[in-house]
């Protein structure tokens, strides 16, 4: 056969999603419902609420994804769904989910892999990316440097040994009073400071080229406002939302060229949530250009969580003969 339709659920965190994804590239429905507004209550997720959202949600949007691609479960060949890592019980809804109607209609299940996801989020709108490339993954839960050998096959090069590069996003933002979730109020009022005011730390891991650390960088900023406070001084948030992101910024392109580099890389994309930052995509194509390096990024929407990039990744997992079985658990701090 060959066209390959592949129907693609995603719960691991507060977006439920679904998507119907041809060939691993061509993005028939894309659904996200959103639980930002009931989180932002809490200045973060809570795990509880997403589990019983997702829930109430993952019917309709699985329908509106099939309905949007104007296809019904009859032209689905495959069933794609991450199995981790994320929060268990939200994962565990996308999980029943998928197996339920992969076994109704007796279709192959495939679990994937979540940040495999957000690294197959730059295939669905490069066409022309194939491996090897680098791949920076930097979200709310991760933060990765991956070499992408093949389809399906990942070398990790380092990765965070504290906070995510978005974490350390959300809680500056909270320290600043900009709410949840940060990193694009961040983004913004950075646009308004200036990221030579303050000179934030640039943490390097023991001998370690690759691997990242930003609870540094993190309490270096809240220190800073603490100081500033107790001497009731006045300080300028955008100043420190524009350095704080500069620290972070310049150190994920650091390790992300020293990657290229060392490994002989000609392709480097980027990935996850924090993959939308405007400073991070401007310095990350100013240093690939330098470097005659091709530089890849997904939209915005397909940064965030969202069920396309599963979708993406299933097919590649589909093309390998990965098939998971009706045990299919979900496996909150999944290894890549
Ligand atoms: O990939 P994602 O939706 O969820 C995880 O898998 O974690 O990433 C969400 C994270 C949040 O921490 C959010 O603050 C951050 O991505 N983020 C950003 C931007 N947009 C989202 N961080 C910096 N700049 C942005 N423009
Ligand atoms: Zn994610």
């Amino acid at each position: 056969k060959k066209e390959i339709t592949i129907l693609a659920i995603e719960s691991s965190c507060d977006e439920t999603a679904a998507a119907v994804v041809r060939n691993g590239r061509t993005v028939l429905s894309n659904i996200i419902s959103s639980q930002i507004d009931l989180h932002k209550l809490y200045g973060g997720v809570v795990p509880e609420i997403a589990s019983r959202k997702h829930i109430e949600k993952i019917n309709q949007v699985i329908e509106e994804a099939l309905c949007e691609a104007d296809c019904s479960l009859d032209d689905i060949d495959a069933i794609g769904v991450t199995y981790g890592p994320g929060l268990v019980g939200a994962l565990l809804v996308g999980v029943a989910e998928a197996k339920a109607i992969a076994y109704a209609r007796n279709l192959p299940l495939i679990g994937v892999h979540h940040i495999e996801g957000h690294i197959s989020a730059n295939y669905i709108e490069n066409k022309e990316l194939e491996p090897p490339f680098l791949c920076l993954v930097v979200s709310g839960g991760h933060t990765h440097l991956v070499c992408v050998e093949g389809y399906g096959k990942y070398r990790i090069l380092g990765k965070t040994k504290d906070d995510a590069a978005g974490e350390a996003f959300d809680k500056v933002a909270r320290a600043i009073d900009l709410g949840y979730p940060g990193g694009p109020k961040i983004d913004k009022l950075a646009k308004e400071g200036n990221p030579d005011a303050i000179d934030f730390p640039r943490a390097h891991v023991g001998d370690s080229v690759y691997d990242f650390s930003f609870s540094g960088v993190k309490s270096a900023v809240l220190n800073y406002i603490n100081g500033c406070k107790m001497k009731q001084a006045e300080y300028n948030r955008a100043d420190i939302a524009a350095s704080f992101q500069k620290a972070v910024t310049d150190v994920l392109v650091d390790h992300a060229m020293a990657g290229v580099e060392n490994y002989g890389l000609k392709k480097l994309a980027i990935a996850g949530g924090v993959a939308s930052n405007s400073a991070l995509r401007a310095a990350m194509r100013k240093a690939c250009e330098e470097r005659d390096i091709e530089f890849y990024y997904p939209s915005p929407i397909l940064c965030t969580d969202n069920a396309a990039m599963i979708g993406a990744a299933a097919f590649y997992d589909y093309q390998n003969g990965i098939r998971s079985g009706w045990d299919l658990n979900a496996v909150p701090n999944l290894k890549l």
